[in-house]
């Protein structure tokens, strides 16, 4: 399924959409919290998606009990560390995850910049002991509103010589790109890259702006772009690359069936397409599951596959040296 000749990497992939459901229920035990269970069995499906999401902000409420028992920095760094470890345990060799330190701030009253730094901590212990490069995405929160997000811009470029892009994730019916204009000059102002996740529950114009506006070269999910032709034309000629994460998109009701998924027009376009995980913990999947539901479900070839796999390589967020070592 995979070609072993190539690297995978995971370039969509959420720090706090994977925090394992073990992991939630000894963090809340430690923290004397109200679980909605205290039992593996019983959290589950508070935790992981059981049947699909009727939409997206729905199915973004599995995420919050993961956030909701970080109570101090030390258990920022645990996820963080345990996110590097599952990496090794899924046979990734490179990956770009993405967090929100906003969100997972919020629960305790932690301070976003304080998240940050733990988070770039328990990801350098993890990274090393399990030899994994890994670059990280600052996430704004659209959720939250504008303000919200200043300040977890202003907690991201606080270090942002140890960040590789910005991303602007959540509700994206109820806070559209419009509303972040202002905080996205700032990213391009600090020499960060871009990529948004757009065209997932919005339509194409959605994606339009995350690329005129917002600045996007890269787009999560991009499902909708579907419905324009001339954004698929201008997607293929300017190299706008889309993170692709298709059991997500069915959890999420983005889209009905795999079968009938956008990622066989992009890549027949010639787009710029790559598989990826999105909310491991969340979805119960790896990536490894994802290139087998591609050929499967969705019905992608091995060339496809293939073509997934270098399209990944040629859209990471990584330095030439980087790129080097993992050749
Ligand atoms: N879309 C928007 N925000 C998210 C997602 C998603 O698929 N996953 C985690 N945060
Ligand atoms: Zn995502």
């Amino acid at each position: 399924m995979i070609d072993d000749r190539l690297p995978l990497l995971d370039l969509h992939r959420h720090l706090d959409g994977n925090i394992r459901p073990n992991t939630i229920l000894e963090l809340g035990q430690h923290f004397k919290m109200q679980l909605p269970a205290n039992t593996l069995a019983g959290l589950r499906p508070h935790v992981q998606v059981q049947d699909n999401a009727p939409d997206l902000v729905s199915f973004l409420a599995k995420l919050d009990w993961g956030v909701k028992v970080l109570g101090n920095y030390d258990a920022c760094r645990r996820v963080a560390y345990e996110n590097i470890e599952d990496l090794s345990q899924a046979g990734i060799h490179y990956a770009e995850l993405r967090f929100s330190p906003g969100y997972m701030a919020m629960h305790h009253d932690l301070d976003s910049q304080g998240v940050v730094e733990a988070v770039l901590d328990g990801v350098a212990a993890g990274s090393r002991d399990f030899g994994i490069p890994v670059n990280l995405i600052g996430i704004m929160s659209r959720t939250f509103g504008q303000a919200a997000c200043e300040q977890e811009l202003a907690a991201c470029l606080a270090y942002k010589d140890r960040l590789v892009a910005i991303d602007l994730a959540g509700d994206e019916l109820g806070f559209p790109g419009e509303l972040f204009v202002a905080h996205f000059k700032r990213v391009r102002d600090a020499g960060l890259r871009v990529t948004v996740h757009a065209g997932e529950a919005a339509g194409s114009s959605s994606i339009w702006q995350a690329i005129k506006e917002l600045g996007a070269e890269r787009i999560g999910h991009g499902v909708n772009a579907i419905e324009d032709e001339a954004l698929l034309d201008y997607l293929a000629e300017h190299n706008i690359s889309i993170e692709s994460c298709l059991t997500s998109n069915l959890q999420t009701s983005t889209v009905s069936d795999l079968s009938a998924h956008p990622i066989h027009t992009f890549l027949a376009r010639d787009i710029r397409v790559c598989l990826n995980t999105d909310d491991p913990a969340v979805h119960g999947i790896e990536l490894r599951h994802e290139y087998s539901t591609a050929a499967n479900a969705a019905g992608l070839t091995p060339a496809h596959l293939r073509r997934c796999q270098e399209n990944a390589l040629a859209m990471a967020f990584m330095s030439a040296e980087q790129r080097a070592k993992l050749a």
